[in-house]
């Protein structure tokens, strides 16, 4: 994966305007001109990789219960869209494979996976649509990265930080992770220049307006990750 400045990552699509981790917000997205599109993963009871950021279906659909307890057949027939406006009724709740097939020819996929998963799958899915150098994978949890190296020696594999930790920051480049992410109100000028010593990429979340991405570039930062890339994008990538 090349360093191309600093870019803004649209956060589960343009998720201010569209309903978040659907085809809709990630067309949203690259419709204003995004180069990366983050979405989030999970299992369901089937084995399914779905895209859905939290681990019930309440919040973003019309169904109930766990994901990880639900059926694919039965998460198809879900509604993901009209809670964020009865304009997106009938979104559904893309599979892994739907959002790279959304996102993939235009932009470049940033897959978090909220759940242990198999690795093969992964770097299967990645292999087959050519994207296996070019997509990043990240996740909170170092053990899932650490299957995904295990598996393959060339996927583009990013750390999710809760906190900073430059010790946690060396065991990633130890583990051949290129990229730290961390929420914009942990970064901090000197937290960012210890993270470029180590990491090729450091991003920001959680960045939603153009004066925090100004500052995010100041600090040196070279990925954005927003809900509002329409707004952001300018200013992060000017
Ligand atoms: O991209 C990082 C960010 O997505 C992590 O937090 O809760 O939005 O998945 P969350
Ligand atoms: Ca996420």
């Amino acid at each position: 994966m090349k360093n191309r400045g600093m870019i803004a990552i649209a956060h589960r699509g343009a998720s201010a305007w569209a309903p978040e981790n659907t085809v809709a917000a990630f067309d949203a997205a690259l419709e204003v001109g995004c180069r990366a599109v983050e979405f989030d993963v999970r299992l369901t009871a089937d084995g399914v990789p779905v895209v859905i950021h939290d681990e019930t279906l309440e919040r973003t659909t019309n169904g109930k219960g766990r994901v990880a307890e639900t059926n694919w057949l039965d998460i198809l027939r879900l509604d993901a869209g009209s809670w964020k406006h009865p304009r997106f009724a009938g979104s559904r709740v893309p599979s892994l494979e739907e959002a790279l097939q959304a996102i993939s020819p235009c932009a470049q996929p940033v897959i978090e996976i909220k759940v242990p998963i198999n690795p093969s799958m992964v770097i299967s899915l990645l292999t087959r649509y050519d994207i296996l150098t070019d997509a990043v994978v990240m996740s909170f949890d170092e053990n899932i990265l650490a299957s995904l190296r295990a598996e393959n020696r060339k996927v583009v594999l990013f750390q999710l930080l809760d906190s900073w930790s430059p010790k946690a920051v060396r065991s990633c480049r130890a583990a051949g992770i290129t990229g730290v992410v961390m929420k914009f109100d942990q970064w901090a000028l000197d937290r960012a220049m210890m993270a470029k010593e180590l990491m090729p990429h450091v991003w920001a979340y959680d960045v939603n307006d153009p004066g925090a991405a100004a500052a995010c570039g100041a600090m040196g930062l070279d990925g954005v990750i927003t809900d509002f890339p329409d707004i952001v994008r300018a200013r992060a990538e000017a």
